[in-house]
């Protein structure tokens, strides 16, 4: 891990892990010996999704987690009391909070900031005092950044979903202006003070977009990772991705690319 300010850390999630283990049942694959591998591999951090369903991540598997990590453990979760009252009893580094609807297939939209101001609140309070950072995952929005910023949200992590799901369609023109509004809304965030993070269906081809963005400092990146590990391994998948996010980021700062 480097400290310098262009260094962007890369958050891998490992909840398609458990996805696996969980089709079975029993133990294998263990989340936390990916996690393990991940970290040797270069990444900064674990991210988990304790889903309110726990299709993949168990309560379990958050509490080892917590316990045996040697990297921070960043939990996203939705707002509900149920899962404020866990991120209190394990003090992850960070809660990334989500919307969540039990018929999704993945978190499929950002959180409306703006429009649940009231609920909240309570509960940015309440994981602040206990000392845990606290992020939400919005869209590229600034209403929702505004609010963020309002609601004393440390961290803002942008979705970028359809900016992935534009560049599989070979749809350049929506691609451009979703890179735009990303790139503009990571701007705004920094400048009121949010930790920009960004990520969802990031792979190998879309990454080096959001590397070169100067104000993300972290990406989280899951589903495509676990993917790749079924051919060539997660640790090599891991490093292709470092390697990627270096190269865009140091090309970018040193502006060889505009
Ligand atoms: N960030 C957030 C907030 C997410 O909900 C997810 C999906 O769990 C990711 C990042 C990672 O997305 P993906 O698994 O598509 O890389």
């Amino acid at each position: 891990m480097t400290n310098n300010s262009t260094y962007l850390r890369l958050g891998v999630n490992i909840d398609h892990v458990a996805t696996i283990r969980n089709a079975r049942g029993g133990r294998h694959p263990d989340p936390l010996r990916a996690a393990h591998l991940a970290v040797e591999a270069g990444a900064d951090g674990i991210t988990a999704h304790l889903r309110e369903d726990r299709r993949h991540i168990s309560d379990s598997d958050i509490a080892r987690l917590k316990s045996e990590l040697t990297r921070p453990l960043n939990l996203e979760m939705a707002a509900t009391p149920e899962m404020v009252a866990i991120a209190l009893r394990h003090v992850p580094n960070a809660c990334c909070l989500v919307p969540e609807r039990r018929e999704e297939r993945t978190t499929e939209g950002g959180l409306d900031v703006a429009g649940q101001k009231i609920a909240l609140a309570p509960v940015i309070r309440d994981l602040k005092s206990a000392g845990i950072r606290v992020s939400l995952f919005i869209e590229p929005d600034i209403r929702a950044i505004e609010a963020a910023a309002d609601l004393g949200a440390d961290i803002v992590e942008l979705h970028t979903g359809a900016y992935c799901e534009y560049v599989a369609a070979d749809d350049a023109k929506s691609t451009a202006s979703e890179v735009a509004r990303l790139a503009k809304a990571a701007t705004e965030a920094a400048n009121r003070g949010l930790e920009v993070h960004a990520g969802h269906g990031l792979t190998f081809n879309t990454v080096a977009a959001l590397a070169r963005m100067p104000e993300v400092v972290e990406l989280n990146i899951g589903h495509f990772l676990i993917g790749e590990a079924i051919f060539g391994g997660l640790h090599a998948a891991v490093r292709r991705m470092r390697a990627l996010m270096d190269e865009a980021r140091f090309k970018a700062s040193g502006r060889v690319i505009a």
